[in-house]
């Protein structure tokens, strides 16, 4: 039966599974007062044709999580391998059947200030969460006039909380404005990535993506596109910079990422991409990606693991 309350759901919190009510930090924790958190999203698709829950590319989303940990100096490692079995312990005692987003995070708990390293505390989070509103007729995007951080500020490549401040101010922006999405520029003033996406644009037949060293979050998406462009469509994607005026030559364009899936750009800054519609790499590349995750498609890399 498909869950309509979080709080009929279970959490992992420190150890147990405890009701939604329960799983609760501290006021004065630096998690809340300086957003010190990593985390990291994982989708896993529910197929009512074989009955399982596939989840994509946990072992990949687990081992960023320790990066960002590394790099949040957090006076504990909590590993991929100390993940694994109550992430996949949490999706079977929710039993869900329909899809879900799963949310494990590190944070840092106690009383300390901002540079108070632990005590880290843990919890995963999954809710059902089913396919983005733009999937199928695309979005309107803004570039925005806020600047994605800097790689000395604060890196996108660490997958902080509290990174999603930098995010916030272009999402609001784009939402007043009234446009669907942003898109953000880095500080060079090349195109960097959305609030919670990263992006390609075909171009001259083209399928490029701004490079890892663009301010982006190296997202798992992004790497798993360029793969199947390449082994499904026969497409050698470009990763390099990107110019701003470059996006409103694009015959099309797509945000992707775990949240966003493929999610297709149909204009920027009211400038239709392409016809204004779904392009034809978009739509097969959707085809192949969702075949793929939802457990129809082969998996010679080994990416799903089914429940
Ligand atoms: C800022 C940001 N960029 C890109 C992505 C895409 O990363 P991934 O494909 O690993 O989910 C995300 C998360 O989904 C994100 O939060």
């Amino acid at each position: 039966m498909a869950k309509t309350s979080y709080e009929d759901l279970l959490v992992y919190f420190n150890g147990d599974f405890v009701p939604w009510a329960e799983a609760t930090i501290h006021v004065y924790s630096p998690a809340v007062k300086y957003g010190a958190g990593v985390f990291e999203g994982i989708r896993g698709y529910w197929s009512d044709a074989d009955e399982h829950m596939h989840l994509f590319r946990v072992a990949d989303h687990l081992r960023r999580l320790e990066y960002s940990q590394k790099m949040m100096r957090f006076d504990r490692i909590v590993t991929a391998d100390e993940f694994t079995a109550p992430l996949q312990e949490l999706i079977r005692r929710n039993g869900f059947r329909e899809s879900v987003h799963i949310r494990p995070t590190v944070y840092v708990d106690g009383t300390g200030e901002s540079a108070a390293q632990g005590p880290v505390g843990v919890f995963i989070v999954a809710i059902p969460r089913g396919t983005p509103k733009h999937v199928h007729k695309g979005c309107r995007v803004q570039v925005s006039s806020w600047q994605r951080s800097p790689d000395l500020a604060m890196p996108s490549r660490v997958k902080a909380n509290a990174n999603y401040n930098n995010s916030r101010f272009a999402a609001i922006q784009a939402k007043v404005d009234g446009y669907d999405a942003a898109l953000m520029l880095n500080a060079r003033g090349q195109v960097s990535e959305g609030p919670g996406m990263c992006i390609f644009m075909v171009r001259g037949g083209v399928p490029t993506t701004p490079s890892v060293t663009s301010n982006i979050l190296e997202s798992i998406t992004r790497a798993t596109l360029i793969d199947l462009l390449r082994d499904r469509l026969g497409l050698t994607s470009v990763e390099r910079e990107i110019d701003r005026s470059e996006l409103y030559d694009a015959e099309e364009a797509f945000f992707c990422g775990t949240l966003w899936e493929i999610t297709p750009i149909i204009e920027f800054d009211g400038i239709p991409v392409g016809d204004g519609t779904v392009g034809p790499v978009t739509k097969e590349l959707q085809r192949a990606y969702f075949d793929l995750v939802m457990g129809v498609a082969p998996d010679p890399h080994g990416w799903r693991t089914t429940l």
